[in-house]
């Protein structure tokens, strides 16, 4: 558990909301000193409640948070050494850069030892002179870089200047740590890329830790020296980048990070693996007959001669990227995403292989069904496999609504085109509706597996374009058999890749 370098440990914290959600679910997590830490996940997960309920704004429905060994979780925010800078930045529109920095200051208390009358030391409370206000408000806004702008009315500032104030204004106060919510996501791209690497930097030259919220993987992966992939609440996992990318614990977490082949296999023997109709190499040592994911990242997919590989293929598709080519290769009716420098033509046979140490492993998640690679169709249904079922994407935001248009609504009238948008899409194995009417389904699929568990079976179900649905049933069926595949729209849950503010349209 927490050592001596440990700032904040956050312990089985879990937070339900009065309307009887759970943003927050038994969330373990020590985080060290002058660490820079990013929590990472999909819109809703719960990332910015579990950062106010290190700040104080929210308060744990259950669990502790301890910083520097003290329990702190019922302790209001103006008592704890962290200050936090938000999405959307919260300044003070009619101060000017010096006063909205300075505003905490000027409340602030510091102690002071003094001796009272009778020659005795203690410690009293004071307020900060305007020279210490001065000296403090100059640092902080050194630090980000805006020591001209003093004087300027913030509204008349850019938006990455008015964040740099936000920081300014957090950093004014010292913290031991520093709270980050999603800080950069309102500006363009190109000042996100800048303000990473200044980020990073401060980061360096303050010594203090960073907690940092996105739903950008690529932020994450390029600021971070730990990630926590976050899913529903839940930790997914807990590394380097370099572990979460090259390691990703399921299919979830390699989905979400970067670019990624996932396929659905059995361990054939001892270390190795079927998959793509064929049986490859690999150096994880899984139970023999359990089904797996696997992993392969694009540019460990390495191509050669017709013949010469594990598997041959067609290149269906390319792009040339500037350092090398992504391109799509058909192996039947499954995908390999693959990045290579040699240039190929579109319906070039070629072999694929892959190093075994590069084929990444993984449990299958046998709680519900995943599929990874789904998207979201012009009549705001949902795509798997080559399969288009209902879907209720209003559930995506609280409150939406679909509008006259097709377009998915907020509340406050702000609109998404969802088209084409890529979802991850699950559902529970009780609500897979399966018959022997062929007619009565969205899509057939022939049962290739099926196991008694206690009180019912559990059937693998394989359409013709190679998605399982895996349904708890009650009934007996065969291997072999064809049924008709169902599902209510109530009973998909969709979580979107990126951000749904990468689709709104006004
Ligand atoms: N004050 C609140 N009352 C009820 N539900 C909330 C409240 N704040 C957040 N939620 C819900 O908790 C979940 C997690 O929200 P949040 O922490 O804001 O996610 P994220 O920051 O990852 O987008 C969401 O389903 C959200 O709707
Ligand atoms: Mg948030």
């Amino acid at each position: 558990m927490e050592s001596s370098n440990t700032i904040i440990s956050l312990v089985n914290v879990t937070k339900v909301f009065e309307d009887g959600a759970t943003a927050v679910d038994s969330f373990n997590l020590d985080i060290k000193k002058g660490e820079f830490v990013t929590i990472l996940g999909p819109s809703g997960c719960g990332k910015s409640t579990t950062l106010r309920m290190i700040a104080g704004f929210d308060i744990p429905t259950s669990g502790q948070i301890l910083i520097n060994g003290e329990e702190i979780t019922n302790l209001p925010p103006n008592k704890r050494p962290v200050n936090t800078v938000f999405q959307r930045y919260a300044l003070f529109p009619h101060l000017d850069v010096y006063d909205n920095v300075a505003f905490g200051l000027k409340i602030k208390k510091v102690p002071v030892k003094t001796t009272n009358k009778n020659g005795e030391e203690v410690v009293k409370m004071r307020h900060l002179s305007p020279k210490e206000i001065d000296q403090k408000v100059a640092k902080a806004l050194a630090i980000v870089d805006m020591d001209e702008m003093e004087d300027r009315d913030v509204s008349t500032l850019s938006g990455g200047q008015q964040q740099r104030v936000a920081i300014a204004r957090a950093l004014v106060m010292d913290p031991e740590v520093l709270l980050l919510d999603e800080p950069l996501s309102a500006l363009d791209h190109k000042l996100r890329l800048d303000m990473q690497v200044e980020l990073k930097q401060m980061h360096k030259k303050l010594g203090i830790t960073f907690i940092y919220v996105t739903h950008d993987q690529e932020e994450a992966l390029s600021m971070s020296d730990k990630i926590v992939v976050m899913k529903r609440g839940a930790i997914q996992q807990v590394g380097t980048p370099e572990e979460i990318y090259n390691e990703p614990i399921n299919a979830y977490v390699a989905d979400f990070i970067g670019e990624s082949n996932i396929y659905s296999g059995t361990m054939s023997s001892k270390l190795h693996v079927r998959f793509l109709g064929k049986t490859w190499e690999c150096v994880d040592d899984f139970a023999l007959n359990e089904k797996v994911d696997i992993m392969i990242r694009p540019e460990d997919v390495i191509l050669g001669p017709e013949g010469k590989g594990v598997v041959d293929g067609v290149i269906d598709s390319k792009v040339f990227k500037g350092e090398d080519y992504s391109f799509i290769i058909k192996v039947g009716k499954a995908e390999v995403l693959c990045r290579d420098k040699k240039n190929r033509e579109v319906g070039d046979k070629v072999s694929i292989s892959v190093d075994p140490e590069n084929l990444q492993i993984m449990h299958k998640e046998m709680m519900e069904n995943q599929w990874t690679d789904c998207y979201i169709n012009d009549k705001n249904q949902v795509v798997i496999g080559d399969d288009v079922f209902e879907a209720d994407v209003t559930k995506l935001l609280k409150d939406g609504f679909i509008d006259d248009d097709g377009y998915l609504t907020s509340k406050a009238g702000k609109r998404y085109d969802l088209k084409d948008a890529g979802v991850i899409v699950e559902c529970s194995f009780d609500d897979i509706i399966i018959s022997d009417n062929l007619e009565e389904g969205i899509t057939t699929g022939k049962i290739v597996s099926s196991v008694w568990i206690g009180d019912h079976y559990q059937d693998i179900i394989r359409t013709d374009d190679d998605e399982d649905f895996v349904v708890n049933t009650p009934y007996t069926w065969m291997e072999n058999d064809v049924v008709s595949i169902n599902i209510n729209k109530e009973s998909l849950r969709l979580t979107l890749k990126k951000g749904l503010d990468n689709y709104a349209i006004d």
